[in-house]
């Protein structure tokens, strides 16, 4: 049975083009049926209606409350039948009102070994840290920031100390790792 997802991400949306490939390529049995982005001038947003995909793009401060715009998020999933929530870049914490209407049914991705560097810029705080070996984590999502149980990780090797590199090591990882155990996930 084909998996209903929807896709939340605040930037560039690689990881969302990665997934929505791998859907297309016949590689992972789902559909992403709504892209959620806090970002309306995201590189997401073009990405999704490229692949004819609905968006639904808002903005916290026109909301009394995190309750208020994840209330109007449910209803959207609900509506379309959403069964899993996929994080890809998404940079807000996700409160009650998602985690309970949909709970063990939220992942993230994060890019380093999490515990280590959650939170934002991962890859420059590895760097800063001058790690050798980093990474990327697949995770279910709770109330915390980048906490919850891994599902997946991968090593990535920092060649001296090149952010650029780095960071394009990591992202092709994430494309490869987040597809592969969204599979896993769906077809248990
Ligand atoms: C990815 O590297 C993802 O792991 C990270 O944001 C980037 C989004 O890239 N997520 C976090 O840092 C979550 N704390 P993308 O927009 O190109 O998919």
């Amino acid at each position: 049975m084909t998996t209903k997802i929807a896709v939340f991400a605040s930037g560039s949306g690689s990881n969302f083009q990665a997934i929505q490939e791998a859907i297309l390529r016949g590689d992972l049995d789902a559909k992403v049926e709504l892209v959620v982005t806090d970002k309306p001038n995201a590189l997401v947003v073009t990405r999704a209606e490229n692949f004819d995909i609905p968006v639904h793009a808002f903005l916290a401060k026109n909301y009394e409350s995190k309750t208020a715009y994840e209330e109007e998020i449910v209803s959207l999933l609900r509506d379309k039948e959403v069964e899993w929530i996929v994080l890809a870049g998404y940079m807000r914490l996700i409160g009650d009102t998602l985690l309970l209407a949909f709970p063990n049914r939220i992942i993230n991705i994060h890019p380093s070994l999490l515990p280590s560097f959650p939170g934002k810029d991962a890859i420059g705080q590895a760097l800063d840290h001058g790690v050798k070996v980093t990474g990327v984590t697949v995770h279910f999502v709770d109330e915390g920031m980048d906490t919850g149980p891994i599902l997946a990780q991968a090593a990535v090797e920092v060649i001296n100390g090149n952010r650029e590199e780095t960071a394009s090591r990591i992202h092709a990882v994430e494309h490869e790792l987040y597809t592969k155990t969204l599979k896993q996930l769906f077809e248990q």
